[in-house]
């Protein structure tokens, strides 16, 4: 007997991709439910070769679902997760409103797999910001084998990142320019087509962005509260698929090649590193795939024990919708979720 499962956000560039990766997954599920707004009710949204039609969230009883994959934003999480934890059902996150609640675990299960115990406080599990997502799987198995003092970090973020509008804005922009039409601007603060933004989320009081705070204070929750990070968090004219630049300080000396061979060992790293033309992954190549790719490794000249890497991955998968079907697996795998339903 498999799980009832919601996945809340279906129309959505992660929901729509989740559903996919259940199906791709073969998550032991009897039946999957497909919700958003009232504005998408009666939709249809594919799950593997069969059709879904999209209910309202507000008209859905989770009394006998067992897990719910959120990625509705922050607002609806807020006023919906606590409700449907409180229910029984095990809510899995996208958003950031639950991940620096300390009763509620924030993880990737390459790197913390053992805190996902702490979701029974409120039954929610938070999934972390895209950037620091693929940005831990790739740090992790470095910190193991020397600590990590600190890292500078240069993100190149996709329009998917902004949801579904971001992408139709990047769309609609670069035909605009193509077929000399009016650029228009809805989502992004300044245009995109053509162009890069320094500039994702709200500013801070100290001048950084709240992109760039979540990098920060997501890579301390989930890998180390000592390691020191910094980020500058630009949104790029790609579709899908986002890159890091990453500077890393180490208390010991670690040679380019000892960080290749440990991370073409790492869970859910992909090493493509070839000093030569092409030898180094780009986001177009990452997009649909699961791995975080690392490239460019080279130990930085400038620094006592650093060194340069440079990492991708598709931001609507390892960045939301794998890693939360990978933390509901990890809850299956430890016995962890309970079946509500009856056969
Ligand atoms: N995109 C990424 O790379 C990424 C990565 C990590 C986390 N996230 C997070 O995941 C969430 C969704 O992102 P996205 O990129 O999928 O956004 P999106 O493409 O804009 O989709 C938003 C989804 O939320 C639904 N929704 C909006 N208001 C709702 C309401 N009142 N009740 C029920 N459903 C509602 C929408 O349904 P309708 O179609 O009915 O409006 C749609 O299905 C966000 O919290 C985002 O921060 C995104």
């Amino acid at each position: 007997m498999g799980y009832k499962v919601a996945v809340v956000g279906a129309t959505g560039n992660v929901g729509r991709e989740m559903l996919s990766i259940l199906d791709e997954r073969g998550f032991p599920a009897d039946e999957v439910v497909a919700l958003a707004s009232r504005r998408s009710q009666g939709t249809e949204v594919s799950f593997g070769d069969k059709t879904l039609k999209v209910k309202p969230l507000d008209q859905h009883d989770f009394h006998d679902t067992d897990i719910c994959l959120m990625s509705a934003g922050g607002e609806v999480s807020k006023q919906w997760s606590p409700k449907i934890g409180a229910q029984g059902c095990v809510v899995i996150d996208n958003s950031s409103a639950f991940r620096y609640d300390q009763d509620v675990p924030l993880i990737v299960p390459e790197v913390n797999a053992d805190a996902v115990s702490g979701f029974t406080k409120k039954n929610i599990i938070a999934n972390p910001n895209c950037s620091t997502a693929q940005l831990v799987v790739a740090l992790k198995p470095l910190h193991d084998f020397a600590t990590i003092k600190r890292v500078v970090v240069s993100t190149y973020q996709s329009v998917s990142g902004a949801g579904k509008e971001g992408m139709d804005e990047l769309f609609q922009q670069s035909r605009a320019v193509f077929v000399a039409d009016p650029v228009e601007r809805k989502k992004f603060t300044k245009r995109i087509a053509f162009n890069v933004i320094p500039h994702i989320d709200v500013f801070m009081e100290d001048g950084s962005t709240k992109e760039e705070w979540k990098v920060m204070v997501e890579t301390k929750k989930m890998l180390d509260p000592k390691i020191k990070v910094t980020c500058t968090a630009v949104r790029v004219p790609v579709f899908i698929g986002h890159s890091e630049a990453v500077n890393i300080e180490f208390d010991k000396p670690i040679t380019a090649d000892e960080a290749r061979d440990i991370l073409r060992q790492a869970p859910g790293c992909l090493v493509i590193d070839k000093h030569e033309d092409g030898g180094y992954i780009t986001p177009y190549e990452s997009a649909g795939e699961d791995a975080t790719y690392i490239s460019r490794i080279r130990e930085d000249q400038t620094l006592e024990n650093g060194l340069n890497i440079w990492v991708v991955s598709d931001n609507l998968r390892k960045g939301a919708a794998l890693n939360t079907v990978q933390i509901a697996e990890l809850l299956v795998n430890r016995g962890l979720l309970k079946q509500k339903h009856a056969a």
